[in-house]
């Protein structure tokens, strides 16, 4: 009889039913390489009578979560349902029962992710997230292997697949922010609700996972700045676009002389910048270190099929192992307690509306001084009526001083607003 690895999808939307078809589509390829026939036991969702767009057997379905955590057949639970719980407790409850486990959720692995591989290390046990971040690019895997010996200095992420696809559109065909989210909407890209993409919630729980491999530390979610780009508007891409940047929602994460730097935000990165190039719902990751130098992984950051491959991947890993009949590690790689500090020196693009008058660009550019916030170039942009609107880029800066500096400039008679800031990288690549 040939062997087999049972494993139960908790979860049958998008990501689930791109896993199920892949492994019933390549179960021939998969066994040829597991060792091993990889069959789903039962699928759990939430309302059994609703409509998919994929055949399967009545029998496989389930609303009971306890029909997979309390059948000890089952050897893999892949957890594809989303959010806090009930996914934490099936998750935790699977490993109780001696099961390895996969999951694409980010916003669980970033939040709750030590206890629950630490729960799969004390019972020896397998626990994979390649897709949770960046859906089909193997970005975890690489940084686990491939790179395991290297040391890595930066990470530059494009991890949202919905906001660069609003920003894309923003910047390719002048549309304005609300209108590019609504075509994100109308292509399914965006949620109804689309808070946790927009204001950089999605790219947070990505870079805070991402950071915590790459850097060999946990990074809490908590000590990830985050900005999202619903303030982003035609005109500052506009002026933008005139100074030779694009801009980007980047997830970045440093090595600063031993202390870690994570955080996401819109950036004004040069056209030329490779993240730059990258368009639509597409996703990559930038990655500067030592031994190897600049690399990009590049690709679909979401979708059915993609995602379902990164969970394929990760069931095939853990089934290996179930066929050798080995004890699992989960690799945890957060070793090192680095701390997460506040980001040191940033260039900043400040739009600021201001009275048109003689002796107004004097009167901000000596308070900037003041808090020595050292100014890279001015630009006087439109003028109407008794408005003039004026952009600042400064140099590289610390972030208290430059806020201060704001605080200060907002508080003149002549300046009417400070329309927008946004962080620079102009200066090459890393
Ligand atoms: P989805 O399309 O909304 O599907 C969620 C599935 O989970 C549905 O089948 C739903 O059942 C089921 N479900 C939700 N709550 C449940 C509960 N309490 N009990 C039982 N079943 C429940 O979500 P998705 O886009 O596939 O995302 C799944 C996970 O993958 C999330 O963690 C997401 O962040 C992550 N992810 C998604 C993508 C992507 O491209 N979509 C990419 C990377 C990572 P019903 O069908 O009955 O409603
Ligand atoms: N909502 C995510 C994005 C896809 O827009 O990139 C799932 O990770």
């Amino acid at each position: 009889m040939s062997k087999e690895v049972k494993i139960a999808i908790m979860g049958f939307g998008t990501v689930g039913t791109g896993t199920y078809k892949i492994l019933k589509d390549n179960g021939e390829l998969i066994k040829n390489q597991v060792g091993a026939d990889i069959v789903v036991e039962k699928i759990l969702v939430r309302d059994r009578n609703k409509k998919r767009n994929i055949e399967v057997s009545d029998d496989l379905i389930t609303i009971n979560a306890d029909d997979i955590l309390e059948d000890p057949s089952i050897d893999i639970v892949v957890e594809l349902m989303g959010g806090q719980e009930p996914a934490y407790s099936y998750i935790m409850k699977a490993l109780d029962n001696g099961k390895h486990v996969v999951t694409a959720n980010k916003e669980l692995i970033a939040k709750r992710g030590r206890e629950i591989l630490a729960k799969a290390d004390s019972k020896g046990l397998g626990l994979c997230f390649e897709a949770s971040v960046c859906g089909g690019i193997p970005i975890i895997r690489a940084f686990k292997t491939s790179l395991a010996g290297d040391k890595i200095k930066r990470i530059m992420g494009i991890v949202n697949g919905t906001t660069n696809y609003i920003l894309t559109k923003m910047a390719q065909e002048g549309s304005d922010y609300k209108e590019a989210l609504g075509q994100a909407q109308d292509k399914g890209y965006a949620e109804a609700d689309p808070t946790a993409d927009v204001e950089g919630f999605d790219a947070a729980y990505k870079m805070a996972i991402l950071s915590s491999i790459g850097f060999h530390s946990k990074v809490d979610i908590d000590k990830v700045k985050r900005e999202g780009i619903s303030k982003i508007t035609k005109t500052d891409i506009e002026y933008g676009k005139e100074l030779g940047w694009t801009i980007k929602l980047l997830g970045i994460a440093q090595d600063v002389d031993g202390k870690l730097e994570v955080g996401v935000s819109p950036v004004m990165l040069p056209k030329e910048h490779p993240l730059a190039l990258v368009n639509g719902v597409n996703n990559a990751v930038f990655v500067n270190s030592e031994a190897v130098g600049e690399l990009m992984f590049y690709g679909p950051g979401a979708g059915q099929m993609a995602t379902g491959n990164s969970v394929a991947a990760d069931i095939m890993d853990i089934a290996k192992e179930v066929v050798l009949g080995n004890a699992m590690k989960t690799n945890c790689s957060c070793f090192e307690d680095k701390i997460v500090a506040e980001e040191s020196r940033v260039s900043y693009y400040t739009r600021i509306s201001v009275v048109n008058k003689p002796g107004v660009l004097a009167q901000i550019a000596s308070v900037f001084g003041n808090f020595g916030v050292s100014i890279e170039s001015v630009l006087q942009k439109k003028t109407e009526g008794d408005r003039a609107e004026i952009v600042w880029i400064t140099s590289k800066v610390e972030e208290s001083s430059f806020r201060k500096a704001i605080t200060s400039v907002k508080s003149l008679d002549v300046v009417k607003e400070v329309s927008s800031i946004i962080r620079v990288e102009a200066n090459g690549y890393c």
